[in-house]
């Protein structure tokens, strides 16, 4: 038995509090590529309300939309030209009642994308502000300053965008003469608020509202991290990293994320959403922060909810990595009575089916070109369908991306002519950038468009491979990676892993992960084998699943997880 073996408390089960955002499993929907109702070759909202019930029985709680708001779609939706309403392109106000209806008759909770550090540049309050000039109402509303240099032909400080080039445009001013610059941290087409500003802060829990009193159940705030900006707006010598949080040693903290005063705008929020009553609405942080004891201050108990945990994310394939972004994860948000969440995959980086078919030890690749070394699809959905298991026997809230569930690899040799991520285009292709994670979702192998939509027609090109990881391949079928997540989400909820205790086991050989949940007062064991040999689980170990076929009764191979009751 696991009583031979030392181990370690790393979390303590949770106990009278278990509300459902501490131990939920959330999906997330990107609306353009999951299931196109009308044929034009985007996803919808009456698409998506179609095949919830897909949803329902996959054995999730909660789904997580990426914006549908209008937008001219310059960054696919993160450029919201009006909070209120929905872009014509995904449907109307009343598509978004009834996929919330929808989804409620069904016990699925809806959260939805709030965009909060920028607006399009074709919001009113921007196009206002370009026609009111320097030192009015309007432009204070975002962040214009003059330009440095006897001309005002500089920009005022050195900022770059994280979609690469300059992070200042100049405008014209209504004279014809050029004028002040504004911040844009992302796109040309996508300007900083300024949340100095009380009339921006105002706007916001405005439009919290909106969405609370339509009866969705929780926020995901994108660049949590990025609203408030250090006064003065001084000079940042170095590149923006938004999407890895990364500080390089010894270098000061940007000034233009995670400043202390952002945490002021969530706890005003936090009252907002407090005052809809049970059961609780929540927010959940997108903050690329480090290191984790900064992150989890966005999770206090009077802010957010959940913050995205991207050190689990990006952690290398190694027993001893894994173990330590696990155990300080939980450690960091039990520091402030948090629950930890888990995410492998999102909108934002290569599909973790892909990421893990390249060599370990290296960076993190942001996107894929068929110019680059190609991930190993099979060691790469081996590996996948290993790391899930061990997320999701994990303590805490975990999030799941849409196609992760189908073993679905990235898009890895997208022509340029294809190409739409704004990373891209901004790099001048240095950055591949994130198309190839967004590709639409099969779900019958021999329709058009693999059967995302009634037509032919798909925004991106999809991979012919697709038709193989379609859902109506793996519908029914033993050993599919579907009927895992299936089984494992199944399991998850039984035996109340989210909320269970959790226990390092010592003893076994180093690049073996074995933990010990504690749901329900049953006793779970988790074990990953990251070694070359197989491992032997201890005597009396009932399998309960496993991400891979086991050698003999009890040997668990290379790259394969198992849980087993002991
Ligand atoms: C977040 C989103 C990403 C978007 C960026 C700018 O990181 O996840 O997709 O491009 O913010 O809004």
């Amino acid at each position: 038995m696991t009583d031979t073996l030392s181990s370690q408390l790393i979390h303590p089960a949770a106990t009278e509090d278990a509300t459902w955002w501490r131990h939920a499993v959330i999906y997330q929907i990107y609306p353009r590529s999951w299931a196109d109702g009308d044929g034009d070759g985007v996803g919808d909202l009456p698409g998506v309300t179609q095949r919830l019930p897909y949803l329902q029985a996959l054995g999730v709680d909660a789904v997580w939309l990426s914006p549908f708001y209008r937008s001219p779609q310059a960054d696919a939706g993160y450029d919201v030209a009006d909070y209120r309403d929905i872009d014509p392109l995904f449907g109307t106000l009343e598509d978004a009642d009834a996929l919330v209806a929808k989804a409620h008759e069904l016990g699925l909770k809806v959260i939805v994308d709030l965009v909060p550090n920028h607006s399009s540049d074709e919001h009113p309050w921007f196009q206002a502000a370009l026609a009111a000039g320097p030192g009015s109402r309007e432009r204070n509303r975002y962040i214009f300053r003059d330009g440095r240099g006897p001309d005002g032909s500089e920009p005022p400080n050195d900022w770059h965008s994280v979609f690469g080039g300059q992070g200042w445009t100049r405008v014209t001013e209504a004279d014809g003469t050029p004028g002040q610059w504004y911040l844009h941290l992302f796109d040309v087409k996508q300007p900083d608020f300024n949340w100095d500003n009380a009339e921006v802060r105002e706007e916001f829990e405005a439009i919290l509202r909106f969405w609370l009193d339509r009866g969705i159940d929780g926020f995901r705030v994108d660049v949590a991290h990025g609203l408030v900006k250090e006064a003065g707006l001084p000079n940042y010598d170095a590149e923006l990293h938004i999407l890895d949080g990364e500080v390089r040693p010894g270098a000061p903290m940007p000034p233009m994320w995670d400043q202390d005063g952002v945490h002021e705008v969530y706890r005003s929020w936090r009252k907002v959403l407090d005052s809809y009553g049970k059961p609780d609405r929540i927010l959940c942080a997108e903050a690329w922060v480090r290191p984790q004891e900064r992150a989890v201050r966005y999770v206090r108990p009077d802010e957010m909810h959940q913050a995205f945990n991207f050190d689990f994310l990006q952690a290398q394939w190694r027993a001893e990595d894994l173990r330590e972004v696990i155990d300080s994860s939980l450690k960091a948000a039990d520091s402030v009575g948090a629950p930890s969440t888990w995410v492998l995959s999102n909108h934002d980086v290569v599909r973790h089916a892909s990421r893990l078919g390249l060599p370990v030890g290296q960076r993190r690749p942001n996107g894929i070109s068929a110019q680059d070394p190609q991930p190993d699809r099979e060691l790469g959905l081996r590996r996948a369908r290993a790391a899930t298991l061990l997320m999701l026997g994990l303590p805490g809230s975990a999030y799941i991306y849409q196609g992760e569930e189908l073993g679905l690899p990235d898009s890895t040799d997208l022509e340029a002519q294809y190409r739409q991520d704004p990373t891209f285009l901004r790099s001048n292709g240095e950055e591949v950038g994130r198309d190839g994670c967004r590709v639409p979702i099969p779900w019958k192998k021999d329709a058009p468009s693999f059967g995302f939509g009634p037509s032919g027609q798909t925004w991106l090109p999809q991979p012919p491979i697709y038709g193989e990881y379609a859902v109506d391949q793996q519908d029914g079928v033993d050993g599919s990676t579907l009927e895992l997540y299936r089984q494992v989400l199944r399991l998850r909820r039984e035996r109340a892993l989210g909320s269970g205790g959790l226990q390092l086991l010592e003893g076994l050989p180093d690049d073996v992960v074995a933990l010990l949940n504690t749901g329900r007062g049953e006793r779970t064991l988790l074990l990953t084998n990251l070694g070359e040999e197989p491992v032997r689980l201890p005597p009396g170990a009932e399998v309960l699943v496993a991400s891979g076929p086991l050698t003999g009764e009890d040997e668990v191979p290379t790259d394969t997880t198992v849980w087993a009751a002991v």
